[in-house]
């Protein structure tokens, strides 16, 4: 094996690429910042929450999108623990859930799951953990809030496997009582882990006690209650759970499940060098040709994110891009595969935890940012000259709000048509055409509806356009196959028939009820989720 096929090998072999999902609120940010805090990127927790204060409102948004960067330094945090290589993907998962949540999943290798352990498995959980299920990616859980009073571990487990379908496999297992949890029980080692106060909502890194569970100073310490308590669960989980099967774990049919409190700072450094051990290297990904390998020695790469800056001067726009295979070189010429063009990559960027920096080189697993000369579209693959390859078309997510949009000012349409393409091309929103009104409105979809409002937003800032912005009443699309345009679906009362950008029928319906009417009505048609690849 040659030096720069070692090396490569290497760099593969200890990064570890990943995205937190939660429901709003369940700790997701209060825990990057302490995996941060833990991996030694930050020195004082509270800045990450800081900022994402004020990205609360929609007129908070625009106003930090404005301020070159903000957002952009949030997309992907990477730092250094122990010999690993950590890139954290940031998933804008709050009021501003997006399409841009869904696909930081097709970038990442696996997932950490936070849970509030008072509330479960909520809404937005469920929904980002089908996207990491359909890729088949390893999910790992993280129950949180174990500071304060909660539903009981054993609940817990059993919500996550049937509200999920996944089976669980606890780590570890809280010590203590509800609402006065002290530590973390550790069951591959067979060890007590008990925390100190985090004090100060643990800005710092907090102390630890470890020893055999088996040691008589912990049931002196826990009361001898508690200790048999432990004791006695633990029995139960070694002998009703599963077995723990990292084959299991790492085709997504098995959760690794860990017990803490990202704001005390319990059971986070067991939960990030456990998982860290657990979690895999960079996968290979899927080509229209087959699998590519990360260590294969060709650079490849695909675009999975634009953010578009907001400052109406500039109007440059950075495009992220999850390397996939072979080494990256600062201001190596590569191929754009959808244009043909060769493109030189010369000022590359990269993100350590709030700094943003040009960086000479990179590896499979790593996430950088370029300047997108209104190139790149979201999926766009690059690759090394010569090379002729594409990867899979990016999935299509299936919209849950629509409007019809249209330029208040007649005259205005041809900004109109270049803004909605250019954002559109972005992956702002998605756009369809209703055929018998043509193409003075459109029709847009969108994941959330944050996006509605920046849609208008920036047709306004960065194409001086007003639009018209009507809401329509569907919360649900099916992509139909064996539709004859000719016959109208039948039991589509209140919904309609529509084109997406490839000008795929879509109907629209209000809600899933509506769905199952007319899928009784229409066994010669099929209605798809999301359109076929
Ligand atoms: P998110 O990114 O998933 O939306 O959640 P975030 O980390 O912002 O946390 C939401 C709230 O939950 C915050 O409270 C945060 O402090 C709190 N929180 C996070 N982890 C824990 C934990 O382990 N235990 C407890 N008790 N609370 C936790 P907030 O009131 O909204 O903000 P703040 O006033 O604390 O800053």
């Amino acid at each position: 094996m040659s030096t720069t096929a070692a090396e490569l090998q290497t760099e593969v072999q200890r990064r570890r690429t990943f995205a937190i999902i939660s429901h709003p609120d369940a700790g997701k940010t209060t825990l990057t910042e302490k995996l941060l805090l833990y991996g030694g990127a930050i020195r004082l927790a509270g800045t990450v929450k800081a900022r994402k204060a004020a990205k609360h409102a929609v007129s908070d948004w625009m106003e930090i999108e404005k301020q070159r960067g903000i957002s952009v330094t949030s997309s992907v945090l990477q730092f250094d623990y122990d010999c690993y290589r950590v890139n954290i993907l940031d998933t804008p998962g709050h009021q501003d859930f997006s399409e841009d949540t869904y696909r930081t999943l097709m970038a990442t290798d696996s997932a950490v799951m936070v849970i509030d352990a008072a509330k479960g498995v909520e809404d937005q959980t469920k929904k980002l953990f089908y996207v990491c299920r359909q890729r088949g990616i390893p999910i790992f859980t993280f129950v949180n809030k174990l500071d304060r009073h909660g539903k009981s571990p054993f609940a817990l487990m059993e919500e996550i496997e049937n509200v999920l379908a996944i089976r669980a496999y606890p780590m570890n297992w809280p010590v203590g009582v509800d609402g006065n949890y002290k530590g973390v029980y550790n069951r591959r080692l067979a060890q007590i882990e008990l925390f100190e106060s985090g004090g100060a909502h643990g800005q710092w890194v907090m102390p630890s006690t470890i020893g055999s569970a088996e040691d008589p100073a912990f049931a002196e310490l826990l009361g001898t209650d508690i200790h048999n308590q432990l004791i006695e669960d633990i029995e139960l989980l070694d002998m009703a759970g599963d077995p723990f099967d990292i084959e299991k774990v790492r085709q997504g049919e098995l959760t690794p499940m860990f017990f803490g409190s990202a704001l005390t700072n319990f059971g986070v450094r067991p939960f990030l060098e456990e998982f860290l051990q657990l979690a895999p290297p960079p996968l290979a990904r899927r080509s229209v040709d087959g699998m590519v390998a990360p260590d294969d020695e060709g650079f490849t790469a695909f675009v999975f994110k634009i953010q578009a800056n907001m400052n109406p001067t500039h109007r440059d726009r950075i495009a992220f891009i999850r390397i996939c295979s072979g080494k990256f070189v600062r201001g190596m010429s590569v191929k754009h595969v959808p244009s043909g063009k060769i493109v030189k990559l010369a000022q590359p960027q990269q993100f350590m935890a709030q700094e943003r920096m040009i960086i000479d080189e990179a590896y499979p697993g790593d996430v950088i940012g370029l300047f997108d000369p209104g190139l790149f579209g979201i999926g766009d693959t690059l690759c090394a000259e010569g090379k002729n390859f594409q990867f899979e078309d990016f999935p299509v997510f299936p919209p849950e709000h629509f409007a019809r949009v249209q330029p208040k000012d007649t005259m205005k349409r041809k900004q109109f048509v270049k803004g909605m393409t250019q954002l559109t091309q972005e992956g702002a929103v998605q756009v369809f055409r209703q055929p018998e009104i043509g193409v003075e409105s459109f029709i847009v979809g969108a994941v959330g509806v944050l996006q509605m409002e920046v849609l208008e937003y920036r047709l306004k800032q960065e194409y001086g356009v007003d639009i018209l912005v009507q809401h329509l009443p569907f919360s649900v699309a099916r992509w139909l196959e064996g539709y004859d345009p000719g016959k109208p679906v039948k039991g589509l009362d209140s919904g309609m028939v529509i084109r997406d950008g490839k000008e795929r029928p879509v109907a629209l319906f209000r809600n899933e009820w509506s769905v199952r009417w007319a899928v009784e009505q229409n066994p010669q048609i099929k209605f798809l989720t999301v359109p076929e690849r």
